[in-house]
């Protein structure tokens, strides 16, 4: 009995130690040792035929020869266990996943665009805060309290005690600016604006502008307009034409609507049918007009001596008109699909 103990043993080791095989083959060699008809199984059921004085030995050695088997089996399994993940996990063979990487947004790329533009004709990136006092948003820019054109904009309040609100455009940032810089200058100023506007595919209660101000000695009319149309010809293609409007904002004296050529008929036929301008042939673009005395004066300045131009746009109206868009809420709804093209 005990040399058949001990030949079992060597066996088992010897068997289990050499196994390289998977799961499958160790389990099969656990139900051989172990099992319910197993080899070590089997010498337990010989005990009944061992003298009584030779029981607690030999049974001493089947016991332990059955945890010396169940150990080796339990380490072996393991083993199978490890490689078969790790060959699972593994493939130098197959491409990689490519991680998805992220894009300028639409409305910074414009932004972005139209500063370099400004940058390079030697304007520099002016920024003013979000939240504005009625002093800087109205007052400063000759647009008082009883003024009309005020009442469109005049919302979004954060305190009516402390007469602050969110702005409802860049141009304070005139004001802010001159007060504390002196002439001569020439600035842009990207930003958020926030209007009390429905939104629809025109309209959006929050968007952005591009404002600008130059101002100096003997700086004129012909200086805006040479300035804004070397600005549109970059912007939209040397083949766009100007036309400046007539128009009325009470921080410029005179005003204009500017406006480009349709980007998509060029005006030339004036087509109804044409899905960008419906006809009109011209697209207004932004508002600008010499800066009003009256602000020079609220920051300081002596009119008689400095002149000086402003215009503002809207970004997500060039872009709209520069890539085609037909939905303003598309800029604000962060859909991939969309974001993705650009
Ligand atoms: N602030 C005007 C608006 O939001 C845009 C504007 C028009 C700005 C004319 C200007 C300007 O600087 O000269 O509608």
């Amino acid at each position: 009995m005990r040399d058949q103990i001990r030949s079992i043993e060597e066996d088992a080791i010897r068997e289990i130690g050499a196994c390289g095989g998977g799961k499958d083959i160790v389990e099969s060699l656990r139900i051989k040792y172990l099992g319910r008809k197993g080899v070590i199984t089997e010498l337990f059921k010989k005990m009944g035929s061992v003298s009584a004085e030779e029981k607690r030995d030999i049974g001493g050695l089947i016991n332990s020869l059955k945890e010396k088997v169940s150990t080796a089996l339990n380490e072996k399994m393991a083993l199978a266990a490890h490689s078969a993940e790790e060959s699972g996990r593994i493939d130098v063979t197959l491409p990689g996943v490519p991680g998805r990487i992220g894009r300028i947004h639409p409305v910074t790329k414009t932004i972005n665009e139209i500063s370099a533009l400004f940058i390079s004709l030697g304007f520099r990136i002016v920024e003013g805060p979000e939240m504005e006092t009625e002093h800087y948003n109205f007052e400063t820019l000759n647009i008082p309290l009883e003024h009309p054109s005020r009442d469109a904009f005049d919302t979004f309040y954060l305190s009516f005690e402390k007469k602050i609100l969110l702005r409802s455009h860049t141009s304070p940032v005139q004001t802010r600016f001159m007060e504390k810089n002196k002439p001569p200058f020439a600035i842009i100023v990207p930003g958020r604006v926030f209007r009390p506007d429905a939104t629809d595919a025109s309209h959006s209660f929050m968007f952005h502008q591009v404002e600008g101000l130059v101002v100096g000695e003997n700086i004129t009319f012909a200086d805006l307009k040479g300035t804004l149309t070397t600005f549109a010809r970059q912007m939209f293609g040397k083949d766009a034409r100007m036309r400046f409007r007539p128009s009325f904002f009470p921080f410029t004296e005179p005003s204009a609507e500017v406006d480009i050529s349709c980007i998509v008929c060029h005006g030339k036929t004036a087509d109804k049918r044409c899905s960008m301008c419906g006809g009109k042939g011209w697209l207004e673009i932004m508002g600008a007009g010499m800066v009003n005395p009256k602000v020079f004066e609220a920051v300081g300045y002596d009119p008689v001596k400095v002149t000086g131009f402003a215009f503002g746009m809207g970004v997500e109206r060039i872009a709209i008109l520069k890539y085609g868009i037909n939905d303003i809420r598309l800029f604000f709804e962060n859909d991939v699909r969309f974001l993705r093209q650009f």
